[in-house]
C-alpha cells in the first residue's frame, strides 16, 4: 500500500472535520482493500502491531462485524467491549473506563455510544486514535463514507447527481453524515420524509426539502432510504406505521410508475412493509448487500489510514 497521502485528521469523529481530498483518499484506499478482500486469502499485515478496541454502547449488528472483520483482515489484535457486561453498570465513567483499558496498550478506539459527542468527548480526554461508529443522533461517518462510496460504484461521479435521503432525518446519524459527505462531493441532495421528521433548519446545509415522496423519487438518481427510529421517538410523529408506510413507503408500484430506475440503498436494520417493501429490498435496483460489502474495505481503509504505525506498513 503506497503511503505518501494523509488525512488532515488524527480521528475519524464525524464527515464534517473531513476535507473531500480526506473522502477521496479514503476512497481510493478501499478500492485496494477491496481487492485484497477478492483474494481467497482476504489479510494483509498492515496493521500487525496495532491493538484496537471496539466500545460498543449500542446494539449494532452490521457495524460492529464489519469493524471487526475490517481490523482483522487488516491483522490487528482487537477486543471487544459490550457494555451490558462491563464496570459501566457499576458506575465507572466513560473516561475511567476507556483509560483503564488504554493502560493496558490500546492504540486505537472504535466507539459507538448514546450521547451525541461521546467520540469527541474522548478524543480529547484520551490519548489514542478514535473512530466514531455511532454518537446518538449526531454522526456515523463510516455509514456516510460507505454510502457515497457505493454510489460511486454504481452511477459514477456524484459531482451534479440527484441524491435523495428519505425517512427520519430528524433522529438519524446516518443522515447529518450523508448529507455532508454527499455535498462535499459535489451532488445533490434533497431529504424527503413527514414535515415531522425533518428538521427545521436542515436548509442550511444545502440541501432540499420535499414532503413529497413520489416528486422525490422522479427527480433521484439514487435514494438511501432510512428507517424510522422508533427506539428515539420520544413521541408520535406520525399517527401509524401503515400510515407512514402509505405516504412515504418504497414500492415496487409507486416505482413502476416512475419509467426510470432509480438506484435503491438502506443502511439497515430494514423494517420490511414500513419503510421499504421486500420486493424492493430485494430487488436488482437494489444494493443493500453490496453498501453491507464496501463497509468493510471502507473500514479497513479509515483504521489504516489513522493508524499510529501506518507509514511503516
Ligand atoms: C444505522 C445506525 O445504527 O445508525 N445502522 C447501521 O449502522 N447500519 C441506521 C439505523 O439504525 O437505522
Amino acid at each position: 500500500m503506497s503511503e505518501s497521502r494523509k488525512l488532515s485528521q488524527p480521528h475519524l469523529l464525524g464527515i464534517r472535520d473531513l476535507t473531500p481530498e480526506d473522502i477521496r483518499l479514503i476512497f481510493d484506499t478501499a478500492v485496494q482493500f477491496k481487492e485484497v478482500l477478492n483474494r481467497p486469502i482476504k489479510k494483509v499485515p498492515s496493521l500487525r502491531d496495532t491493538t484496537i478496541v471496539n466500545l460498543f454502547f449500542e446494539n449494532s449488528t452490521r457495524t460492529r462485524i464489519s469493524f471487526e472483520l475490517a481490523e482483522k483482515r487488516l491483522s490487528a489484535d482487537v477486543v471487544n467491549f459490550s457494555a451490558s457486561a462491563s464496570s459501566v453498570s457499576k458506575g465507572e465513567t466513560l473516561i475511567d473506563t476507556v483509560n483503564n483499558i488504554l493502560s493496558m496498550k490500546v492504540d486505537m478506539v472504535v466507539m459507538r455510544h448514546p450521547a451525541p459527542g461521546a467520540a469527541e468527548l474522548l478524543a480529547r480526554k484520551i490519548k489514542a486514535t478514535i473512530v466514531n461508529a455511532g454518537d446518538g443522533t449526531h454522526e456515523h461517518p463510516t455509514q456516510a463514507l460507505l454510502d457515497a462510496f457505493s454510489m460511486e460504484e454504481k452511477i459514477g461521479s456524484l459531482e451534479g447527481k440527484h441524491i435523495a435521503i428519505v425517512g427520519d432525518i430528524l433522529h438519524s446519524r446516518v443522515a447529518l453524515s450523508n448529507i455532508l459527505c454527499l455535498t462535499k462531493l459535489g451532488a445533490k441532495v434533497r431529504v424527503c420524509g413527514p414535515p415531522t421528521l425533518i428538521p427545521k433548519w436542515i436548509h442550511t446545509l444545502g440541501v432540499e426539502v420535499s414532503y413529497d415522496i413520489r416528486d422525490t423519487l422522479e427527480w433521484a438518481d439514487v435514494a438511501n432510504i432510512l428507517r424510522i427510529q422508533l427506539e428515539r421517538q420520544d413521541t408520535r410523529y406520525f399517527p401509524s406505521l401503515r400510515e407512514y408506510a402509505l405516504y412515504f413507503g418504497i414500492n415496487r408500484a409507486l416505482l413502476e410508475e416512475l419509467g426510470k430506475d432509480v438506484v435503491i440503498m438502506h443502511p439497515g436494520p430494514i423494517n420490511r412493509g414500513v419503510e421499504i417493501t421486500s420486493d424492493v429490498a430485494d430487488s436488482s435496483q437494489s444494493i443493500i448487500l453490496q453498501q453491507v460489502e464496501n463497509g468493510v474495505a471502507i473500514r479497513m481503509a479509515v483504521l489504516y489510514l489513522l493508524a499510529p504505525r501506518a507509514t511503516n506498513a
